[in-house]
């Protein structure tokens, strides 16, 4: 009990360091011009503390460098793809596994393989490229999230949960045959990285088997959503974060997974299943888009990464202090009364942009101008998840305008220190004192897919 007290502290010791490079304002206003104030088109080596995204951020052990050097690039049958296949069987409770070169891989040969033309796919919010790629199958998305999950202000413990009354009533309005599946993601980035409840995902479960629809789980931050699980939901603060992840799975018929999250390394993912038609299928697909069934556009030593990935991921020192970095940084955020979604999420602080910049309209962008003001603040780079990540209604064309409006700063897994983690805090009070002659931004590029990775912007006058 007497160790639940202590602080988060990192539970590793640093052997490499990588050093930063600072810049000064000029460069930083030379940098965002060129970028078109999209911090997606920033040069990493402009950037000092890069909290862009977690994906494929991570530092790596020693244990998983040394996995790197037993790589066996055989092109079939890898040892490596057994190991992870049996990590992946351990951990997660699926049976079949099909490696692919990251998350979106996965989500498009599940995509094609379940949805047909005229398909709805409902699901707890929605993320960009899972949604897009449901889209391209010729489906459509319906968000069946609870409300609360829209509201920044509500300190609901599992926001992530899917609302049953809005799912039952989607399924009595387009029929059961017309969902082929939901898709439950655990934890679910959009919402501020929100967890989803073992009781709640017991639920859908239930209510799908009646109408028999599958659940395909998006696995990418499971094990943070197991944090969540174990700190939050009755019964289960005494159970190992390896037990509550086989649990959430058991409530699935396969899963996504961008391993570039959770399992701590710079590439990789796959499809889980239990359903050996559907297994097939996508064994066969696999070989058109990603490469032969058992590396799936990895080489041998980055499935090796990823089976040991998983195996240190799942240990609750390490998702201890995980979570609570990103949590030091909100309490500490929140303390200063900067607004913030709440509760603070796994893998990110969502900065509040409406509340921080309520002098803006949306379609002035209010969080692309905010990640772009914090970057020439600090060097500090952040991301957009506000209308731009929306992109445009399909039918209409017009901007899809989400209740959401934030910037992300997303902590990468075992890379900065706490001291980094103070200069954020610094910087982004700096930037609130002065956020009343922070201007809004006009799109002056917008590309057709994913628009928030490549769109170019230009402050209004
Ligand atoms: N699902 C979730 C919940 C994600 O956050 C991501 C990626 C994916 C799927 C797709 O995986 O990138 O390996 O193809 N999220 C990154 C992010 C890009 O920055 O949040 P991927």
């Amino acid at each position: 009990m007497q160790e639940q007290k202590r602080s988060w502290a990192e539970p590793y010791k640093i052997k490499s360091v990588e050093l930063l490079k600072m810049t000064t304002r000029e460069d930083r206003v030379r940098a965002l011009h060129e970028a078109g104030y999209n911090t997606f088109l920033l040069k990493s080596d402009d950037v000092y503390i890069d909290l862009l995204t977690d994906s494929g951020t991570n530092a790596m052990s020693e244990y998983q460098w040394a996995g790197m050097m037993m790589g066996d690039e055989a092109y079939a049958g890898s040892r490596n793809y057994y190991n992870l296949e049996q990590k992946v069987q351990k951990y997660y409770g699926y049976k079949y596994l099909v490696p692919t070169h990251q998350g979106r891989g996965a989500e498009h040969l599940i995509s094609k393989i379940l949805i047909r033309p005229g398909n709805t796919i409902a699901g707890n919010m929605y993320f960009t490229t899972t949604r897009l790629h449901q889209e391209l199958a010729g489906g459509t998305f319906v968000d069946v999230i609870i409300d609360e999950a829209h509201d920044s202000t509500s300190t609901h413990p599992f926001k992530g949960n899917i609302d049953l009354k809005k799912l039952e009533a989607l399924i009595n309005k387009v029929g059961a045959k017309n969902i082929p599946y939901v898709s439950a993601a655990a934890t679910v980035n959009l919402a501020g990285g929100q967890p989803i409840s073992l009781e709640n995902l017991r639920a859908v479960r239930a209510l799908c088997k009646q109408h028999g629809i599958k659940v395909i789980l998006d696995a990418t931050r499971a094990i943070e959503n197991a944090w969540f699980i174990k700190n939050r939901e009755k019964g289960c603060e005494n159970r190992s974060i390896a037990d509550i992840l086989l649990e959430t799975c058991s409530y699935t018929d396969g899963c996504t997974m961008s391993g570039k999250k959770d399992l701590l390394v710079n590439i990789g993912g796959f499809l889980a299943l239990n359903d050996w038609d559907v297994f097939e299928e996508a064994r066969n697909l696999t070989v058109v888009y990603e490469g032969l069934h058992t590396y799936g556009g990895l080489a041998g030593r980055d499935m090796e990464a990823m089976a040991r990935g998983i195996e240190e991921a799942v240990q609750e020192d390490h998702i201890r202090a995980r979570v609570g970095q990103v949590e030091y940084v909100g309490e500490r955020l929140k303390k200063l009364g900067i607004p913030i979604v709440l509760p603070i999420g796994g893998h990110a602080v969502f900065l509040d942009a409406r509340k921080f910049l309520p002098h803006l309209k949306q379609d002035q962008f209010p969080a692309q101008a905010l990640a772009a003001e914090l970057y020439l603040e600090s060097g500090i780079r952040a991301m957009e998840r506000g209308i731009v990540s929306a992109g445009r209604n399909k039918e209409t064309g017009d901007h899809n305008y989400p209740k959401l409006e934030l910037v992300r700063l997303t902590f990468p897994r075992r890379v900065y220190t706490q001291a980094h983690c103070d200069v954020l805090v610094e910087s982004v009070e700096a930037l609130y004192s002065r956020r009343n002659k922070i201007t809004g931004l006009k799109m002056i590029y917008e590309p057709k897919y994913l628009r928030f990775f490549q769109a170019r912007f230009e402050p209004l006058k």
